[in-house]
């Protein structure tokens, strides 16, 4: 089982686009074990986007993510990491699958709705800048017997 941070960016809040891309992970199967919605701060946008802060498009990103709310989930699965990054879609909208959530609502690098975690080792540092502990709330879902197999 992983654990992977996913964000619903400023342009899928501002756009009502945050119960359709809730939708797409439920039907999935995937447990959502915290939600909430904030301004993510320079600051706050600084120390996620850190691998990024000097490249050319860094200002534009930071301007970007912290223009508007955004709501930050933590989500548990099996490989959720990947199977979350594979319902996203390639990082630019003009790129990804028709099916994913990019390819079918963005046409943009920056813009492209819902930021996850690439690995487990950034879900693991994401999730502790969004997250205190006490904000997880963990669960069996009564579902999970008709979701897999007990040996999946
Ligand atoms: S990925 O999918 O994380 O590997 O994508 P990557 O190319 O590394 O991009 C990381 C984040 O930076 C944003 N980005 C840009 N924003 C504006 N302009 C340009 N040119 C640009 N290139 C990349 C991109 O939307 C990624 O944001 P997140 O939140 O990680 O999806």
């Amino acid at each position: 089982m992983q654990r992977t941070l996913v964000l619903l960016k400023p342009d899928c809040v501002q756009r009502r686009l945050m119960g359709t891309i809730i939708k797409r992970f439920e039907c999935k199967g995937l447990n959502i074990v915290a939600m909430k919605m904030i301004r993510v701060t320079p600051e706050l946008a600084r120390q996620h986007y850190a691998e990024h802060v000097d490249k050319p498009f860094y200002p534009s990103l930071e301007d970007f993510i912290t223009s508007a709310p955004v709501v930050a989930m933590a989500i548990d699965g099996l490989e959720v990491i990947s199977v979350v990054r594979d319902i996203l879609g390639a990082t630019s909208g003009l790129k990804a699958a028709a099916g994913t959530i990019r390819g079918d609502y963005s046409s943009s690098r920056q813009m492209n709705l819902v930021h996850a975690s690439d690995s487990e080792e950034s879900a693991a540092r994401e999730l502790e800048l969004y997250f205190d502990a006490s904000e997880l709330c963990e669960y069996e879902p009564v579902a999970t017997a008709f979701m897999r197999a007990s040996d999946e």
